[in-house]
């Protein structure tokens, strides 16, 4: 019988990604403003971390804001940024004294100054950690753009890319690709997050917002997982053979 509580036995994803759709959604149900999802889903986002590194995941990658979401009205935009200005650096600081590496993938120049200082001080107070344990948050980030920037800098070295030298001009260069994919909000797509990095990534897609998107519904996605046969393109009998 499939169960839907995390086992002894139930494998853990070593590297969980986060569509965190849903936010403007949520709020707008209960006749709030947009940025207030957006502050319940900063505080959901943090806490499905802690649960996610307490289960033994070793990266997390958040969606927090795409090259397309710069183009929401300022006011949206301005609410996001105070976040980060408000909330980032005690939030991150909260979760990384873990011992957890935190990078920012994305074009940052695409962000205000400021925030982009708060971003580049909290990703280099936890340069000095080495377990191995990541989180990203993609920030002005869109795959495309990522993938072209690789491109070019590829063609500017005169490089001929192998796959390997390529996935490491990435911004998740040197990390290890995704193995879970989430996005929350109902909507089934991946809207342009880690397109080159997803080859080989389970996707699970939930109904909930993701400000109600609880640690026992990333259990379950996690659950879900588990039942998953990764093939990576081989037959079964290849896999039983290893
Ligand atoms: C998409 O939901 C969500 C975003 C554009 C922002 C995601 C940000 C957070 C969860 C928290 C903030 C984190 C940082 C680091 C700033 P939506 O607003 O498009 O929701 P909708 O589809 O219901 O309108």
């Amino acid at each position: 019988m499939r169960k839907n509580k995390i086992e002894r036995e139930t494998q853990i994803p070593k590297h969980i990604a986060m569509i965190m759709d849903g936010n403007g959604r949520w709020a707008k149900k209960r006749l709030l403003p947009r940025s207030v999802g957006h502050k319940y889903g900063m505080e959901r986002m943090i806490g499905l971390m802690e649960h996610a590194f307490d289960l033994g995941v070793e990266y997390m990658t958040v969606y927090a804001l795409s090259t397309e979401n710069l183009k929401r009205p300022q006011d949206e935009l301005n609410g996001l940024f105070n976040l980060i200005r408000n909330h980032f650096k005690e939030y991150m600081g909260r979760i990384c004294e873990r011992g957890i590496r935190l990078r920012i993938l994305g074009d940052v120049t695409l962000l205000p100054d400021d925030v982009v200082q708060i971003l580049r001080e909290s990703e280099a107070e936890t340069l000095k950690y080495d377990t191995g344990k990541g989180i990203n948050v993609a920030l002005g980030y869109g795959s495309r753009s990522e993938l072209v920037r690789a491109v070019n800098q590829a063609v500017e070295r005169g490089e001929k890319v192998t796959e390997e030298s390529f996935s490491n001009l990435l911004y998740t260069g040197g990390l290890p690709d995704p193995d879970l994919i989430i996005r929350t909000g109902k909507e089934v797509r991946l809207s342009n997050f880690l397109l080159y990095q997803a080859a080989y990534a389970e996707l699970y897609f939930s109904d909930k917002m993701f400000p109600e998107f609880s640690d026992k519904e990333l259990d379950k996605a996690i659950v879900e997982y588990s039942y998953r046969t990764r093939r990576f393109g081989k037959t079964d009998e290849q896999l039983k053979k290893h």
